[in-house]
Formats: structure tokens, sequence, C-alpha cells
């Protein structure tokens, strides 16, 4: 089982892995980022997180010199040198070595670095008992300051709602937008269930496209599951039948309940199980 790093495509044990520290990737947070896991070995949505990643560099003015093709050959020499049964992989692309300035045209770049270490299962106690959540003081970005759609190391804005979530002994932070309605999870997007519908924020609430998302609400219709998207409040959660939060490593994952407040019987819910057992079919036809 193994933590490896490619820096630039040099293989080496992750905490050999080493990058400047004039990195704008360090010095400022100047980096996007895409988190992947494997299923039977093989990156799960490639394709999908490799659009995303180009989007989110692209709204940087970060340009990536390397084709997909290039990318997945070194993914797959450090998926290869990792030996993990089943694999989280992390990509960062900075914009690169700078001298600590707003001088973009001085950057040396981009640093490309995959990371892919043993992917850790959700506990099975999710299934059956489901997550706490909380709903966190804390606001989204607001989207025209810095838009929660680039997916950017600079993620203090996570980090503060999560903080504030581990403090009330939640799993995932729900945080809300500037007009008060929800946005997203500090890593997961957020859907609920209510009278048969399910229900998640459009990607206008200011929110991450998730891959999980899009993959979900592609398949929803041929599971005979309606999911629409809709702006919705902290009491549309609250007052849910189910909710459930989606992200790549965590699949869908059953919320329970939202701070102290049980979330419909205090049970995953079956169209949240249905849901899942859809993705979990599905994801390794696209793990390729
Ligand atoms: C803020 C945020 N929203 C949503 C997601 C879910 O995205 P995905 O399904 O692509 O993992 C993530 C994943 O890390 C995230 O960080």
């Amino acid at each position: 089982m193994g933590f490896f790093a490619s820096v630039d495509g040099l293989i080496t044990p992750a905490h050999e892995a080493r990058v400047s520290v004039l990195d704008n990737g360090f010095t400022f947070g100047d980096a996007v980022y895409e988190t992947l896991r494997t299923y039977g070995g093989r990156p799960f949505a490639l394709a999908r997180h490799l659009r995303r990643l180009r989007a989110s560099a692209g709204r940087l003015g970060i340009a990536i010199p390397l084709a997909d093709a290039e990318l997945a050959t070194r993914l797959d020499a450090l998926l290869a040198r990792a030996e993990n049964a089943e694999s989280y992989i992390r990509f960062v692309v900075s914009r690169g070595v700078g001298d600590i300035s707003y001088h973009f045209d001085k950057v040396q770049g981009p640093t490309v670095v995959m990371v892919v270490k043993p992917y850790v299962f959700p506990p099975a106690a999710w299934r059956t008992e489901g997550v706490r959540v909380s709903l966190v003081d804390v606001r989204r970005n607001h989207p025209d300051a810095l838009d929660p759609a680039i997916k950017s190391c600079n993620l203090l804005n996570n980090i503060l709602a999560m903080r504030a979530a581990q403090a009330a002994g939640a799993m995932e932070a729900i945080l809300l937008n500037a007009s008060g309605e929800i946005a997203e999870g500090a890593g997961s997007n957020v859907f609920v269930v209510r009278g048969g519908e399910v229900l998640t924020p459009p990607l206008a609430a200011g929110i991450l496209a998730g891959i999980t998302r899009e993959v979900l609400l592609e398949l929803a219709p041929g599971c005979g599951v309606a999911i629409r998207e809709t702006p919705l409040r902290a009491d549309d959660l609250l007052g849910a039948d189910e909710a459930f939060l989606t992200s790549t490593l965590k699949e869908l994952a059953p919320i329970t309940r939202v701070d102290d407040r049980a979330i419909g019987s205090g049970r995953p819910g079956p169209l949240t199980l249905r849901l899942l057992d859809a993705f979990q079919r599905h994801a390794p036809s696209e793990s390729i």
C-alpha cells in the first residue's frame, strides 16, 4: 500500500516529494485541484475531472500544457508504483514558481502534481445510520469574489466552515450563500427529498459543479427518480423527508441529523439508498 507523488512527472514516495517554497501554490494558494478515487484500481470519471481541472485553471489564466492523454499516462505510472487496491488521487496544478509577487509574467510553470494514497472507504455506519452535518454561520464565498465553481487550493472558506462543523461534532459543514440559500457542503453537494422528489441547489446558487452530482443527475431518470435543481433554504433541509450529500470520496452519504435535529425518520431514507445503489452499480463502468 503506497503513498506516492508525481511532481512534474518525477515519482517519489509522497513524503519525499518537493515543491519550491516560491511556488505560487504555496505563497498564494494560486493553484487548482481535483480529488478522484479509483474503482477496480482505475480512476473514476477521469475525463470529467480533467475537464473541470482545465476549466478551473482557465478561470485563473493557468494553461496546462499537457494533453489529457499525457496526464493519464503520468497517473497510470503513479498508480502502478503505489500498488493500492483502491486509491485516493489528488491532482494539483499551480501557476508555478514565482518571486512572491503579483508579477505573473515571472512565474515559471505550471507545477503539475499528482498524489495517490490508499482510498479509505466510507464507514459502513453511514449507510445504516447516516451522518450528522452542521449548518454553520460561515457563508460560502460569493461568486463575484471567489467563485466556488473554481476548484482552487484557496480553501480557507471551506476550512473555516469545517472547523465550525467539527467543533459542533459534525462530519460536514453545510454553508448558505450570501442570499441565505443552501449552497453546498464544505466538500460535498447537498440534496433533499420532499414528497418523493429530489431537490438540489442549482449551480447559480454559487457552488462547485460536483462530478458525483452531475453523474447522479444523469442516472436518476433511469432509476425512476426525478431530481430538480431549485434554490433551497435551511428550512427545506430541516423539514426534508430525506437528505444526502454527494462527493467523489463519500459517494452518497445519507444526512440523518442537522446539528441536534433529526431529518425525516432519523434513518437513511429509501430514495437515498436507491440512488446510492444505482451510483455504486454505475461507477465502475466510468472507471477506465
Ligand atoms: C466544495 C465542494 N463541493 C462539492 C464537492 C463534490 O464534488 P465531487 O462530486 O466532484 O467530488 C466537493 C468535492 O470535493 C467540494 O469540495
